[in-house]
């Protein structure tokens, strides 16, 4: 899809393993179409129905949760990165916390997936956050350091200018807790600051998106902050009518 910006939010439903094939018309045509990049991962099967209903009509762009790590062979279950390109996808989310911790996948894997796609400038959501313990610990930054240093070993800045960072504290995901808005902030500026270290102004154009129990009440003023370019949205994107008013409100 080319180099990202941050000219516009973005809004990226994170539909997870939730949702019927039945219930996808009724989504997408309940969409309003608003003046930021509206955009949704849906279950790996539903991502070809979804992109040929959404091709012609609406403003939702169509994205992947997950792809192996792997270019192709024997990896039973998993998706290669080539098919998401053959369906000429929007957009790629790579290390979501579920994955990292409910299927053992490491900084490594996860540099290995961000390499793939965005060697095929296939617009790529790179997930970081701490867990409530490391937050306790006082050890949030470094956690954060480490995990983008890792992701990005060996992306090249023009590799680098398709990536966009969501920033998900484990412990608001799925929870109903929000960070508040300074919270989110100081950890943004900090995720800006450590990726001006390593591209430049490459940088000033990098999205960094907010995740943890995104809804309608919240989107506002979190995306007030400077350095919140828009948020990843579980649960309140299964509902047009939430989405539609994070879209809203979030402008
Ligand atoms: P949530 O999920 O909005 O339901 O907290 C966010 C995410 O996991 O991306």
């Amino acid at each position: 899809m080319g180099n990202v910006n941050r000219e516009r939010p973005y809004f990226v439903g994170n539909w997870k393993m939730n949702k019927a094939f039945s219930d996808l018309e009724q989504f997408i045509t309940s969409i309003k179409s608003a003046d930021c990049n509206q955009w949704i991962a849906p279950q790996t099967v539903q991502l070809h129905s979804m992109k040929e209903m959404t091709k012609n009509h609406g403003p939702l762009k169509i994205g992947s949760q997950n792809h192996s790590h792997e270019l192709s062979g024997a990896f039973t279950g998993e998706t290669s990165i080539e098919q998401i390109q053959e369906l000429n996808l929007d957009f790629a989310i790579v290390g979501h916390s579920e994955r990292r911790q409910l299927f053992n996948e490491t900084d490594e894997t996860i540099n290995k997936k961000l390499r793939l796609s965005c060697e095929r400038q296939i617009n790529t959501i790179l997930c970081l956050g701490e867990t409530l313990d490391q937050r306790e610990e006082n050890i949030t930054f470094d956690v954060i350091a480490n995990q983008i240093k890792k992701a990005l070993l060996n992306v090249t800045s023009e590799m680098f200018s398709q990536v966009l960072i969501a920033y998900e504290p484990v412990w608001a995901i799925g929870t109903g807790k929000t960070a508040t808005p300074s919270q989110a902030q100081e950890v943004h500026e900090y995720i800006r600051s450590t990726m001006r270290e390593l591209y430049g102004d490459v940088s000033n154009n990098t999205p960094i998106l907010y995740g943890g129990s995104v809804k309608p009440s919240n989107a506002r003023e979190l995306m007030g902050m400077k350095d919140i370019d828009g948020a990843l949205i579980g649960g309140a994107s299964l509902a047009s009518n939430d989405y539609n008013a994070i879209c809203k409100n979030g402008l």
